[in-house]
């Protein structure tokens, strides 16, 4: 059967009642939503996604006032939900017992989130329980912009789209964990380091990927698998490949590329670090979409969202 689309809050919100598996629009990338207090709704969500069920999920609430219901929060996680909040900023904090260990995969930790999208925070308002809800993606591979993404990745295992229109950011959300004081950023994402370091006036640490023990485990190495070879070239000197290989060229500003070229997508026409994150992985699905044999892609301005664009590169890539 063919899974609908549509702005019904009132039906998402009965079907997440249900046990069901909603997609969930939000300003970062589209969440695959379930009832976090229904275990066996969130066990449906690993298995939808072939998760490994030590990769927790984050936990997505309505409001500042929900959150001490489900987590203890610092001064310093305080100040900055209440500064970033709704937005595109996950916090790991200390879990409360409500919280089932099903989601958290065991940690003693959640990761809590206040999307920055109207039509989330409408479906979050309308049920009376927090929702889990990782990318709406298969595992490990790049994460969906647009409700079609959705019901093209995972198909039947989601019961309805809300369908928000595209994603504004384009990239996950940032993850962050406070600690006496300190901040650390467990994944780049949608809110900039500089915008907390403005805030906080001083540096943030930021944790190192890792191929085996990640902190964060969407932290792997490896990850955003589009399902082409991504290589990240320098497009003045560029690599030879056999003739008969069809080319997918991804740039950052517009370029013209010699070979045998049969995609070519600029992530920025005007150079801006955000627009490319907006079109980021809606370049890469498109690239794979396009017949090519392998991708080729560029570093973009390490600045702003540029570092959570080179960091989902990086992890795209074959090298
Ligand atoms: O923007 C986003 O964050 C999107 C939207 C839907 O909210 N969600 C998202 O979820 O990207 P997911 O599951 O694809 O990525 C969440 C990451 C995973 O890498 C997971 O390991 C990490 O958050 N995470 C969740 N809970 C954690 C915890 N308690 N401690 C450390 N990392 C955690
Ligand atoms: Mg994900």
């Amino acid at each position: 059967m063919e899974t609908l689309k549509g702005t019904d809050i009132q039906k998402a919100a009965r079907l997440l009642k249900e046990g069901r598996l909603v997609g969930l629009p939000t300003e970062t990338v589209y969440g695959l939503a379930a009832n976090a207090l229904d275990k066996g709704a969130v066990l449906s969500v690993f298995a939808a996604k072939k998760r490994p069920s030590f990769d927790p999920l984050i936990v997505h609430l309505p409001d500042i006032s929900h959150v001490s219901r489900y987590a203890y929060a610092d001064e310093t996680s305080l100040r900055l939900i209440r500064g970033f909040s709704p937005g595109p900023v996950t916090f790991i904090l200390p879990k409360k017992k409500e919280i089932p260990d099903v989601v958290t995969s065991g940690l003693p930790t959640v990761g809590i989130r206040i999307p920055g999208h109207p039509l989330a925070l409408e479906l979050l308002r309308a049920v009376d329980f927090p929702v889990a809800a990782p990318s709406a993606n298969l595992f490990g591979t790049t994460s969906p912009g647009t409700a079609d993404h959705v019901i093209s990745s995972l198909g039947d295992a989601v019961s309805y789209v809300l369908d928000g229109g595209p994603c504004e950011v384009g990239v996950e959300s940032t993850i962050i964990r406070c600690s006496e004081g300190d901040v650390e950023v467990l994944r780049l994402g949608g809110l900039t380091i500089e915008a907390i370091e403005e805030v906080l006036n001083k540096k943030v640490t930021r944790i190192k990927l890792s191929s085996s023990r990640p902190e964060a485990p969407g932290m792997l190495h490896k990850h955003y698998n589009p399902g082409l070879p991504v290589h990240i070239v320098d497009f003045d000197s560029l690599p030879e490949v056999p003739a008969e290989k069809r080319v997918a060229v991804i740039s950052f500003a517009p370029r013209e590329v010699e070979g045998n070229v049969v995609f070519n997508e600029a992530l920025s026409k005007t150079g801006e670090v955000s627009e490319a994150a907006k079109n980021l992985f809606g370049a890469l699905r498109r690239a794979k979409d396009s017949g090519a044999d392998l991708i080729w892609t560029e570093w973009v301005p390490d600045e702003g969202l540029g570092r959570a664009v080179n960091d989902r590169l990086k992890r795209a890539s074959t090298e």
